[in-house]
C-alpha cells in the first residue's frame, strides 16, 4: 500500500523543511481528545518537545478506538507459544475486556497517572495486557527484559521506584524453567525502593509463593471492574525503557504518549506497508524496544493484528518454527533479528523447513538489532524470495532512522550489507571527529541533526543533563548515535557497529563497561578490559582480559569460572560471558587509555596499524599469544 502521493525523496526533504508541519500532518491521522497547541517546541531546558498540549490515551488508540470503529470482532492479538504448546486468539474487544479490568485492579492496588510500574514478564498476552493497561491510567510502564539477573532488575527499581512490579512467576527457554518470582524477591531485598504491591501471574510449570500482604495474584486483578482511558498530555511519558550505556547504570529512556502514536502509525504504513487488518510477526521479546513498538503499540495503533511469540527461533521444536508461525497466521511482514536467521541458517543449512511452508503471501523480511551480514542476507532472501528490508535503529529512537520504506515510491532497492536511507524526519549525517560532515565512502560517527522527530526520546527519566551530556554535547545541533557506519556515492548508509562500549550480544544490547565494572570488582583483579568481538551466530560476545594484583596466584580456569559466575548473577545468562584470560599488561596509550579497539581487532584477525600512541607495541604480542594459547576469537579458533 502507497500511502503518499509524493515520492520518498520529497516527503523525506518536505519532513526536513519544515519539520512541525509534515508531522502535524501525520498527527491529524490519530484521534486527540484536545488537539495539540504547539507541534514543536522547546521546554525550559531547551529540549525539543513533539505535540505540547495535545491530550489523548495511547490505550484509547490501540484499542478502544478500533472497538468502536468496526474492529471488535477482528483478532487483535495472536499467541503462539510452542514452549507452553499453547495458542490463543484476542479479538479487539477481548484485549479491550481484559485490560480495561486489569487496569481496574491496578487503580484499586492504588496506581495512578504518573505512576511507575515495573514488568517483568516473558512473551505473553498477560505482559501485553499489562503494558497496555499501564498506558490506559496514565501509569508509566517500565518492562524489564526477562533474561535480566536480579541486580539489573534492582539497578531500575531503584531508578523507576515503581508502585507495583507486575511479574511471571516463570518462564520457559527451550526446556528450562526460570523461575522469575525468587529473582523477583532477590531484586527486591537488594533495592532500597520497595514496591507498595506485586503481582504474580502464576504458570502451571512455575508457582510461586505469594508472600502475604506484599503479592496479589494476576486473576484476582482481572476481576475488578473496567477503568475507563485516563487523558494525559501528549508529553507525558508513555514508558521507560532501560538500555545499557557505557556504565553500570543504564539509562532510562523516555517515551511520550503523543510523538511515539504519531511516528509509530505513521511507520506502519511507510515502513512496513501494512494496511488495517493485516498480521505482522514480529519475533522479538517485549523486553526490548522492537517488541515494545512492533510487537505492541505499532500493530495495535494501526489496527493490525499482532502475533506474540513465546519461544526461540531454533529448537522450538525446530527451525522451522518461524516459517511455521507466519505461514499459519498469515502474516503479511516478518520482523526479526540477523542473528535468529543465523541461529536458523545453521540447523537447516538448506532452508529446507522454510520451503516447506507456504508464504506466498509474506510480503516483506525485516531485520534489525545488529547490521546484517551480506551472506545471512543471501541466504534467507534466496529461501524467501521477498525483499530483505535491513533497517537501523536503537531503542532511543524508538522507530527506524534508516530503511527502505516500503509504503512510499521511487525508493532503491534494498541492498545487502545497508540499512537504507533515512527515514522521513531523520536527517542522518556522517561526521568526523570534529564534527564535520565526511564525503561519501569515509567511515564516521553516525549522527542525526536536530530535532529528532516523534516517536524519539525527548529525555533521560528524570535526567535531562545525562541526556545533553550522553547524546547532545558531542556535537551541538546533533544526536550522537554511538554508531560507526559511511554513505556510499548513491546514498545508501551503512552502519557498521559500536564506537562507544556498547556490544550487541545476540540482539541483546549489553555494557562492556558494566562488565568490566563488576570484574574489576572481584579480588584477585587488578585491572581489565571486556571486548566484544565477533561471533559467528550472536554477531558479537563478550570476552574478558584480565591482569592480577601483585602476589596473586589464583588459577585462570578458577579465576575464569568466578568471573563467568559474578556475570551471569549481576547481569544475566543473556550476557554470554564465556572466557577470561589472564594477561601480563594491557595495551594503553601514553595517556593510559586501554586500546579496546586494537584487541578487537586482534581478536577477530582484521588488518590494523598499531596506534603510535601505544605505549609499548610488545604487549600486543603477548594477548595475541594468550589469545592463540586459548583459542579464543574468530583469528584464532574455529568457530
Ligand atoms: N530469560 C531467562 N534467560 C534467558 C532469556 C530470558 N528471557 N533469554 C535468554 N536467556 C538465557 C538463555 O537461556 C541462555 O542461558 P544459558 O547460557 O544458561 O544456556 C543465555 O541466556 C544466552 O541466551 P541466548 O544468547 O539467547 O542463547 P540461545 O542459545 O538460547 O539462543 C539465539 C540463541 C540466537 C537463538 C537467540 O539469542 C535469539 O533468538 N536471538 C534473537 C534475539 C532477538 O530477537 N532480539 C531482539 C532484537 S530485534
Ligand atoms: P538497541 O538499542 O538494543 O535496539 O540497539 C541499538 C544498536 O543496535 C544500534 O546502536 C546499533 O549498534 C545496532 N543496530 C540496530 N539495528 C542495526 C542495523 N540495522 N544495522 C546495524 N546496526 C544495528
Amino acid at each position: 500500500m502507497k500511502i503518499s502521493t509524493h515520492t520518498y525523496a520529497e516527503d523525506h526533504a518536505a519532513s526536513l523543511a519544515d519539520p512541525a508541519a509534515f508531522w502535524a500532518e501525520q498527527a491529524r491521522q490519530i484521534q486527540w481528545f484536545r488537539e495539540p497547541v504547539e507541534t514543536l517546541s522547546t521546554d525550559e531546558n531547551g529540549l525539543y518537545r513533539w505535540f505540547r498540549g495535545g491530550k489523548l490515551n495511547t490505550c484509547y488508540l490501540a484499542l478502544d478506538y478500533h472497538v468502536a470503529h468496526g474492529r471488535a470482532d477482528q483478532t487483535a492479538l495472536i499467541y503462539d507459544s510452542p514452549v507452553t504448546r499453547t495458542q490463543a486468539r484476542y479479538t479487539y474487544a477481548e484485549l479491550l475486556d481484559r485490560t480495561a479490568r486489569f487496569a481496574g485492579g491496578l487503580h484499586d492496588l492504588g496506581v495512578v497517572a504518573g505512576d511507575r510500574v515495573i514488568i517483568y514478564m516473558p512473551n505473553t498476552p498477560e505482559a501485553v495486557v499489562a503494558m497496555l493497561a499501564c498506558a490506559r491510567l496514565g501509569a508509566v510502564h517500565s518492562v524489564v527484559f526477562g533474561g535480566f539477573a536480579p541486580h539489573e532488575l534492582a539497578v531500575r527499581i531503584d531508578d523507576a521506584q515503581p508502585r507495583v512490579i507486575i511479574a511471571a512467576s516463570g518462564g520457559l527457554e527451550l526446556e528450562k524453567v526460570i523461575h522469575y518470582k525468587p529473582l523477583l524477591d532477590a531484586a527486591i531485598e537488594q533495592a532500597e525502593y520497595k514496591p507498595a504491591h506485586t503481582v504474580i501471574f502464576q504458570r502451571p510449570f512455575a508457582p510461586a509463593d505469594m508472600q502475604l500482604g506484599r503479592d496479589v495474584d494476576y486473576q484476582q486483578l482481572l476481576q475488578a471492574p473496567p477503568a475507563e482511558c485516563v487523558p494525559v498530555d501528549a508529553t507525558d511519558p508513555l514508558y521507560i525503557l532501560y538500555t545499557s550505556g557505557t556504565t553500570g547504570k543504564p539509562k532510562g529512556v523516555v517515551r511520550d504518549n503523543g510523538g511515539h502514536a504519531v511516528a509509530l502509525r505513521y511507520s506502519m504504513a511507510a515502513i512496513y506497508g501494512l494496511e488495517p487488518g493485516e498480521t505482522i510477526f514480529t519475533a522479538s521479546d517485549i523486553g526490548w524496544a522492537v517488541g515494545h513498538s512492533y510487537i505492541v503499540y505499532g500493530p495495535l495503533l494501526a489496527g493490525c493484528t499482532t502475533i506474540l511469540f513465546e519461544g526461540k527461533p531454533v529448537r522450538t521444536p525446530d527451525a522451522g518454527t518461524f516459517w511455521r508461525v507466519a505461514a499459519e497466521h498469515d502474516a503479511r511482514v516478518m520482523f526479526t533479528a540477523p542473528t535468529a536467521i543465523r541461529a536458523i541458517k545453521k540447523e537447516d543449512p538448506d532452508g529446507q523447513l522454510a520451503r516447506s511452508y507456504d508464504l506466498s503471501r509474506l510480503r516483506y523480511l525485516f531485520l534489525a538489532g545488529e547490521r546484517c551480514d551480506p551472506a545471512t542476507y543471501h541466504w534467507v532472501a534466496d529461501i524467501l524470495g521477498v525483499p530483505v528490508i535491513d533497517h537501523w535503529w536503537q531503542t532511543e529512537s524508538g522507530w527506524p532512522m534508516l530503511a527502505t520504506l516500503t509504503g512510499l515510491d521511487a525508493m532503491g532497492p534494498p541492498r545487502p550489507g545497508s540499512a537504507g536511507h533515512p527515514v522521513p524526519g531523520y536527517d542522518v549525517q556522517i561526521l568526523d571527529e570534529a564534527g564535520q560532515p565526511v564525503p561519501a565512502g569515509t567511515t564516521g560517527l553516525v549522527a542525526v541533526q536536530l530535532p529528532l522527530p516523534p516517536g524519539c526520546l525527548p529525555t533521560l527519566w528524570q535526567d535531562d543533563a545525562r541526556f545533553q551530556r550522553s547524546y547532545l554535547d558531542t556535537f551541538p545541533g546533533y544526536y550522537l548515535s554511538g554508531d560507526g557506519g559511511y554513505q556510499d556515492a548513491d546514498g545508501y548508509f551503512f552502519i557498521m557497529g559500536r564506537v562507544d562500549d556498547v556490544i550487541n550480544v545476540a540482539g541483546h544490547r549489553l555494557s562492556t563497561g558494566e562488565m568490566e565494572e563488576l570484574l574489576a570488582a572481584h579480588p584477585a583483579v587488578a585491572e581489565c578490559a571486556v571486548l566484544g568481538i565477533a561471533c559467528d551466530l550472536r554477531g558479537q560476545r563478550p570476552v574478558g582480559l584480565v591482569v592480577l594484583k601483585d602476589g596473586q596466584t589464583i588459577g585462570e580456569e578458577q579465576l575464569e569460572q568466578e568471573l563467568i559466575s559474578l556475570i551471569r548473577e549481576q547481569i544475566g545468562a543473556v550476557a554470554s560471558f564465556r572466557n577470561a584470560l589472564i594477561v601480563k599488561r594491557l595495551p594503553k596509550t601514553r595517556s593510559g587509555k586501554i586500546l579496546r579497539k586494537t584487541l578487537r581487532h586482534l581478536a577477530d584477525g582484521e588488518e590494523f596499524t598499531v596506534p603510535s600512541t601505544i605505549d609499548d607495541p610488545l604487549i600486543l604480542d603477548e594477548i595475541r599469544e594468550r589469545l592463540q594459547e586459548r583459542g579464543v576469537g574468530l583469528a584464532f579458533s574455529q568457530e
